[in-house]
């Protein structure tokens, strides 16, 4: 039998009813049942500051580290702000690249993006692979999940109910399954 491999997620936006976020919950319910995909939250991190947290990182720091460190694969799905990744969102994978377990390393990655914009993040998120070099994470090139238009993609409750949107989320879980397995076994 197939080992289900556990995903982490992480949206780059900390407002109610953000799109994002909604996008992530819709990856959650694609997932086929080789995939478990758990919802962390960056809410709660204060700004870094190198003279405070060298030596120790803060509570939320530490669980984040630790929950990506023991995931096989990391999922963000960001809005664009300013042609970029939030601050929030930047602020985060800078406290988690100064954490000694140095969680991003060698870890597969895959990107969402989703903006009411007719470019659905696309600049944010090539801002993020080239952060992802940094910590030498190994960042799933294809599919592209760049959901533009994404307040005519969810319903009230927040459910994804665009087809197309939803075939690309399957396919990209897919591919990041696939890149995951393919990094397992090289680890061996
Ligand atoms: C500070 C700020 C900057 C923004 N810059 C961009 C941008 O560069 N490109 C874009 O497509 N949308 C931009 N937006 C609009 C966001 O895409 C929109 O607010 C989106 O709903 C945010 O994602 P969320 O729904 O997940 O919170 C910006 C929004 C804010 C608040």
């Amino acid at each position: 039998m197939k080992n289900v491999l556990q995903f982490v997620a992480i949206s780059g936006s900390l407002r109610k009813g953000s799109y994002n976020t909604m996008a992530l919950q819709a990856a959650q319910k694609l997932a086929p049942p080789s995939v478990v995909i758990q919802q962390l939250t960056i809410e709660g991190l204060p700004l870094y500051n190198f003279d405070l947290y060298s030596h120790q990182q803060p509570e939320t720091a530490e669980k984040l580290s630790e929950a990506i460190n023991e995931s096989d694969a990391v999922i963000f799905v960001t809005p664009e702000y300013n042609y970029s990744i939030p601050g929030v969102l930047k602020n985060a994978i800078d406290f988690l690249s100064k954490h000694p377990l140095k969680p991003f390393d060698n870890k597969p990655v895959g990107i969402i993006s989703a903006s009411p914009g007719m470019l659905g993040g696309v600049r944010a998120q090539y801002h993020l692979r080239q952060i992802m070099v940094a910590v030498n994470a190994v960042v799933l090139n294809q599919p592209e999940v760049m959901i533009a238009q994404a307040n005519t993609k969810f319903d009230g409750e927040g459910n994804l109910v665009d087809k197309n949107t939803k075939e690309f989320i399957s396919k990209f879980i897919l591919g990041l399954e696939s890149l995951t397995n393919r990094i397992k076994i090289r680890d061996l």
